[in-house]
């Protein structure tokens, strides 16, 4: 087959990614894509860096066993641990997600506060990112558990309420004019947080990523030029998450 129209593989520790594939998929129509969550391993954010390496090699290399064209790290932890290492191991494009920090820094005059998982913000890339962008400008909020409560409550993310009011809580006053949501999964409760700050506005980095894969596809001639709807298919390695993310994202893809 021509290589044009193999699929797209889109890889997150769990369910985040799945916010990152709407977005590559809503400006990519036509393009076949291949979802893999790392359930059984999730969540990644508090795993120790070699570890997340190991587990983002083994799902990239799945995912190329399945004949992808590119690979799109839809995990702010997985790409600032591994993608350096991962892109000088394959020829395939991979393309990596990052907190939105240097929009949201450039958009606002107050504060703004980072969220996103412990392994994150412990990367020499996250610490680079962050002194590009000014530091006094900048509170970063590294979240122990809410990716694995996201996990929890796949589908019933408003049972989160409670806990997201109680760890944002000590940020409520700070004066906090743009929030950043630094890992994939944080962006299904986003409505939660965008309540309890809402002089803020809040940034992600999934459009970015989808503009950079399309581009990243035209400029090697690899963009599916047929006409029809794209298939999205959704693997898993805990195998009854497979139709878990398939509802999920029958169920959601009309909200973010
Ligand atoms: N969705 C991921 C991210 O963007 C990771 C969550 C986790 O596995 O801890 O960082």
């Amino acid at each position: 087959m021509c290589k044009k129209y193999l699929p797209i593989g889109v890889f997150d520790s769990g369910v985040g990614g799945i916010t990152v594939l709407k977005a590559c998929a809503d400006i990519l129509p036509h393009e076949n894509f291949l979802y893999y969550g790392d359930t059984k391993n999730s969540p990644y954010g508090n795993l120790a860096d070699q570890k997340i390496t190991q587990l983002t090699f083994n799902a990239v290399d799945r995912l190329i066993s399945k004949g992808v064209k590119a690979v799109v790290i839809a995990c702010n932890t997985a790409t600032a641990a591994a993608i350096n290492a991962l892109r000088s191991k394959h020829d395939i494009e991979i393309i990596g997600i990052e907190p939105a920090i240097k929009p949201a820094c450039l958009m606002t005059n107050g504060k703004v506060l980072v969220l996103l998982t412990k392994a994150a913000a412990r990367q020499p890339k996250f610490k680079s990112l962050i002194k590009q962008c000014g530091l006094q400008k900048v509170i970063i909020y590294p979240l122990c558990d809410l990716a694995r409560k996201i996990e929890q409550n796949i589908g019933r993310f408003e049972n989160l309420k409670e806990y997201i009011h109680k760890i944002l809580s000590p940020y409520k006053d700070c004066g906090i004019k743009a929030v950043v949501l630094g890992c994939t999964h944080y962006i299904f409760v986003k409505d939660i947080i965008a309540k309890i700050f809402p002089q803020a506005v809040l940034y992600d980095g999934n459009a970015g990523v989808a503009r950079y894969l399309k581009n990243t596809l035209i400029k090697n001639g690899l963009l599916n030029d047929q006409n029809q709807k794209g298939k999205i298919e959704f693997f898993s390695s805990d195998v009854k998450y497979q139709s878990i993310y398939q509802n999920l994202w029958s169920k959601y893809t009309n909200i973010f």
